[in-house]
Parts: C-alpha cells; structure tokens; sequence
C-alpha cells in the first residue's frame, strides 16, 4: 500500500438518486416526499430545449419553497458543449437559495471541465456572498470520460460524487444497443448450446469505483431505464453494490425502494460483519493475526471488509 491513506468519501447516504424532469413541477413535492437520499432536478436530457428558461425558474423557486428534508438536494446543468450550461450555473448561483447542496455536471470529459464550471461557481459564490459552498457532482457517461476517468475523479475539493451514465456512455462507445444499463442480449459467452450472459458494463463501472475510491469521492451507478423490469434493476443494483459502488438512480420512483433496499447492509450482512470483528478481536487477544469463521479464513484484511458494511449500515442508520 502507498504510504498515502486513501481518503474517506463524503459519510453521506446516497442509496438512490431520483431524478425529475425541471419542466414538470408538479412531480416536485413528490419527489421530495419520497425516501430517496438524493434529489435530482433535471435541466439537462429530460427537458426539451425550449422549455430550459421555465425549467430553471421552476427549480430555483422549488429549491426555496418545498421542504426538502434532510434529502442532498441536487440540479443537473447542460453539458459544457451546449449553449445552456454557463446560464443554469449563472441563474442557480445568483438566485437559488443556500438549500442547494449540489450541481451535477453532465458528460464530463476531462479535468478541465470540472475547473471551468469550479471557476465560474467560485466567482459567483464570492461575488454574491454565498455562505454555502456548492458541491459538484458528475457523470461519467463518454469515451472520453472514462479515458480520463482518474483525473477526473482528482479534480476539484467539490467533486463529492460521480456516476455512471449508461445510455450516452453506449452512445459514445459506439455501443451496439438502446438498452439503459442492465443485460444485453447479445454480450454472451456460448457454450455446449447455452448462452451465458456476461456485464457489459463491469469495466467502466470497476474503473469508476477505483478512481473514485482513489480521491474520496462516492461511485454511483446510473440509471436502469426498463422501469418495469424489478427483478432486472435488482440484479444491476447487486452487481454495483458488489463492485463498490453506494447507491443508483431511480427515473421512476418505483425504483426507490429496490435502490434503498439492495444498498442498505442487509441485517444478516450486518451480523456477520460484526460476529467477523469479534472473531478477530478474540484471535488478536492471544496474539494470533487469523482465525476461523465458520469454516474459513479470517485476517487482518477481513476486518477492513466487515467494517466497509458495519460502517454503511451505521451511516444510514444516521
Ligand atoms: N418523481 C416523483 N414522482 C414521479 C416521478 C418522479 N420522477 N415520475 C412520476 N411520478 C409520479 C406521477 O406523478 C404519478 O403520481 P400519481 O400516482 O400521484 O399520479 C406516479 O408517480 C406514477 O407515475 P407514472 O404514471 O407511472 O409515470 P409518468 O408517466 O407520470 O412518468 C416518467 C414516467 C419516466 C416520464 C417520469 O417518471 C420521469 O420523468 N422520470 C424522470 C426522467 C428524468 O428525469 N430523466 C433524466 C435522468 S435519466
Ligand atoms: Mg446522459
């Protein structure tokens, strides 16, 4: 190991990310009602180009007036090559309230697009007095973005999070399906007449998750568009928890529930987790460096894993 810790990411939950078009206020105090971690206002894809202006308005009087609980609250600006994204920064910055938590910033190719919204957010914040700083947040979601992924990851104190963005990302890599995360039809192995279904998806979300981990920032994973499939959300979500990953978007808010659930430590993860540090606390007494747990192996290496899920169930359990 460096002799540089690697640092902690933000003791925050971020289960599930709901996301909610900025042009549909209706949904907004829904949104806030919902168990949902993280609220997302959307005024990038899901908001059609001429209906940015009101979008913007509607967010930033919804910012002040809904009470949006203890949820990190969060808007999605327009991607840096677009015309929008220096006015949702601008109009955000100067007019919503300190409830704002957090931007997120879309299709993020390299370092220096982070630093251009961090110096454009900086100079507002001090010209305008801001007492809260806005925290950034971004997705990963083109060729370049992955390729770049680690400096990303590196490149402003505001960065508290980062995702995977599943359709553009395939858009990008030139990606032969319109499928928003989850399997795909054709990524299989084959074999004596059977297919088995490998993840497409597995090595972006891996260097995702090193990255992030890296520089103390949370690995997220992104949406699940196929909103009736539960059991297929479920499976994604397993994986990306497996993986290292704390939480997912919800584009539905049926998918709420399945997030919080499969990344909130199980009760029996939980036990096992602690009767592990107990074994070792036993076995450290008489001097010894392992010990046995039901049948298998347990180190000092173990009892850094059981405190990853004895800590995310404490930090959820606020
Ligand atoms: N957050 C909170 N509530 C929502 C919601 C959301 N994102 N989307 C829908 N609802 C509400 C509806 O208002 C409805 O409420 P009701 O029972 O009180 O009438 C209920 O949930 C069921 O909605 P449903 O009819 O199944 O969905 P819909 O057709 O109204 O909307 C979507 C479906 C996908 C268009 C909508 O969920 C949506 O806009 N999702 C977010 C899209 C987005 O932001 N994408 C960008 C990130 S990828
Ligand atoms: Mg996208």
């Amino acid at each position: 190991m460096s002799f540089r810790l690697q640092p902690a990411a933000p003791a925050r939950p971020n289960r599930c990310q709901l996301f909610g078009p900025g042009s549909r206020p209706q949904i907004f105090e829904k949104m806030a009602a919902s168990s949902a971690d993280v609220i997302n206002l959307d005024l990038e894809d899901a908001v059609a180009p001429d209906d940015k202006p009101d979008a913007r308005k509607n967010i930033i009087q919804a910012i002040g007036d809904i009470d949006w609980g203890t949820k990190t609250l969060s808007v999605r600006i327009n991607g840096l090559d677009t015309p929008y994204w220096y006015r949702d920064v601008v109009d955000l910055l100067e007019n919503a309230g300190d409830r704002l938590d957090q931007i997120m910033i879309p299709k993020v190719g390299c370092a220096a697009d982070v630093y251009a919204v961090d110096a454009l957010v900086t100079a507002i914040e001090t010209a305008k007095g801001r007492q809260k700083k806005i925290a950034f947040e971004l997705i990963i979601e083109t060729a370049a973005g992955i390729a770049h992924v680690e400096e990303i990851a590196a490149s402003s104190p505001r960065l508290e999070a980062m995702s995977l963005g599943a359709a553009d990302f395939a858009a990008s890599m030139g990606m032969q399906t319109t499928g928003i995360g989850g399997t795909q039809e054709n990524y299989y192995m084959h074999r004596d007449g059977q297919k088995y279904w490998s993840d497409p998806w597995h090595w972006a979300q891996t260097a995702i998750v090193a990255a992030c981990r890296t520089h103390g920032v949370l690995p997220v994973d992104g949406p699940f568009g196929d909103f009736s499939d539960d059991d297929g959300f479920r499976a994604q979500a397993l994986r990306s928890a497996t993986l290292g990953m704390v939480g997912k978007w919800a584009i539905h808010p049926k998918q709420v529930a399945l997030a919080n659930e499969v990344f909130t430590p199980s009760d029996e993860a939980v036990a096992e987790a602690r009767e592990i540090l107990a074994a070792m606390e036993e076995a450290q007494k008489t001097g010894a460096g392992a010990a046995v747990y039901k049948g298998r192996l347990v180190d000092i290496a173990s009892v850094r894993q059981a405190e990853v899920i004895v800590r995310q169930a404490e930090l959820i359990a606020g």
